[in-house]
Formats: C-alpha cells, sequence, structure tokens
C-alpha cells in the first residue's frame, strides 16, 4: 500500500481545501490511501520555544508523519496572491531542526492544489509554495494541475463535491500523482 500525507492549509471548519482534501481521499486510485492530517494545535513558530522546549509535540509527530509516508499532498488556499500564513507556519516547524529536512522532505514526491471562490483557484499560491518546496529538497510533481475557482459552485453546503467535471479533474490528477509516487 502506498501512503500520502494530506493537510489541508486551513482551520475554518467550512474550508474549501479541506473539503478538496476530503474529496481527493475518497478518489485515490487503488493502492493508495491519503491519510488526512491536520495543522491544527501546531503552535506559531517562535525560535526561544524551540531553543528551550524543543519541537512541539504535534510537530515532532507530524514530522515522523510525513517522514514515514511515501509522498505529501498540500491544499493550499490563497491569501493575498501567496499562501496563508498559518500553513508555512506549520511548514517551517516541520522543516525543524534544519538537520531533519533530508529525512522529512529531501526527495519526497510532493504536489500542490488548492481551491478559492475567486477566479483563479489559487494559481498564485500554489507557485509561491515553489521555493519552499525546492528550499526543503522536495521532489515536486508538475505532471499536473489542480486549480478550483469558484469554490461556493462546486462544493455543497455540507463541504461535499458535487460538481462532475472537477471529479474528474480531481480523479485524473490524483491518478498523476500516484503514478509519479510509486514510479
Ligand atoms: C486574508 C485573506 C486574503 C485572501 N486573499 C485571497 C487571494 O489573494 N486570492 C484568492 O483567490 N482568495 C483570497 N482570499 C479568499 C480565500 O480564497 C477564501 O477565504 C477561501 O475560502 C479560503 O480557503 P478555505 O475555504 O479553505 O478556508 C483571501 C482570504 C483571506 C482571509
Amino acid at each position: 500500500m502506498t501512503t500520502i500525507i494530506g493537510v489541508s492549509g486551513s482551520l475554518r471548519r467550512g474550508s474549501f481545501n479541506s473539503a478538496l482534501l476530503r474529496a481527493a481521499a475518497a478518489l485515490m486510485p487503488v493502492g493508495v490511501e491519503l491519510k488526512i492530517e491536520s495543522i491544527e494545535g501546531i503552535p506559531l513558530y517562535n525560535g526561544d520555544v524551540e531553543a528551550s522546549e524543543g519541537i512541539p509535540n504535534r510537530v515532532a509527530e507530524l514530522k515522523t508523519t510525513i517522514a514515514g509516508a511515501d509522498g505529501s499532498l498540500l491544499v493550499t488556499p490563497e491569501y493575498n496572491n501567496s499562501m496563508p500564513g498559518v500553513f508555512k507556519n506549520a511548514i517551517d516547524w516541520l522543516s525543524r531542526p534544519a538537520s531533519d529536512i533530508p529525512s522529512v522532505f529531501g526527495g519526497k514526491p510532493v504536489v500542490v492544489m488548492g481551491a478559492s471562490p475567486g477566479r483563479f483557484g489559487t494559481a498564485l499560491s500554489q507557485n509561491a509554495w515553489l521555493p519552499v518546496l525546492r528550499t526543503l529538497g522536495t521532489k515536486p510533481w508538475f505532471g499536473g494541475r489542480l486549480l478550483v475557482s469558484r469554490a461556493q459552485t462546486i462544493f455543497d453546503e455540507h463541504g461535499s463535491l458535487k460538481d462532475e467535471v472537477t471529479r474528474k479533474q480531481l480523479e485524473q490528477f490524483l491518478k498523476g500523482f500516484a503514478e509519479f509516487v510509486q514510479a
């Protein structure tokens, strides 16, 4: 079984990005499990806290989970044409200490997708992640893109994916990434 860790970069209960992640979990190809993780409970990064108390338990736990998986799927909202601070903060904690970066992220398949009520479906946020993914030494997949725009028309009031075109696009996207992870 191939395991991919999926993380949504939103803490909002009605998050479109978390809804997209849940939809992805249900559409993974046979033989691939998408394990949903969360950035909930990760404190703001503070170098003094790291120096005096070390890595917070939740961060250490998530580092172990990501390190033990075959790949990661980051589902990013877009804030002010970039990634949300809360999501970047979580990844910053996960990159500490820097000596652990190779075992957590190094050479690991990663892909980014996202949803927005706007017209551009997180294109700029996804681009903003590129230098981060490069700095962490990941192996990003560029074989497909998933930009979910007008998200309020794509999900129903319970956060279920109701748009058939998007469902097909998501399925294709996940199939491509899964093949990349398994190659
Ligand atoms: C501070 C802030 C800035 C935002 N900037 C953008 C933006 O640049 N582009 C965009 O498409 N949506 C922007 N939005 C709208 C978000 O896409 C929208 O709130 C979305 O629902 C957030 O993702 P979520 O549903 O997963 O929480 C912004 C929202 C906030 C709170």
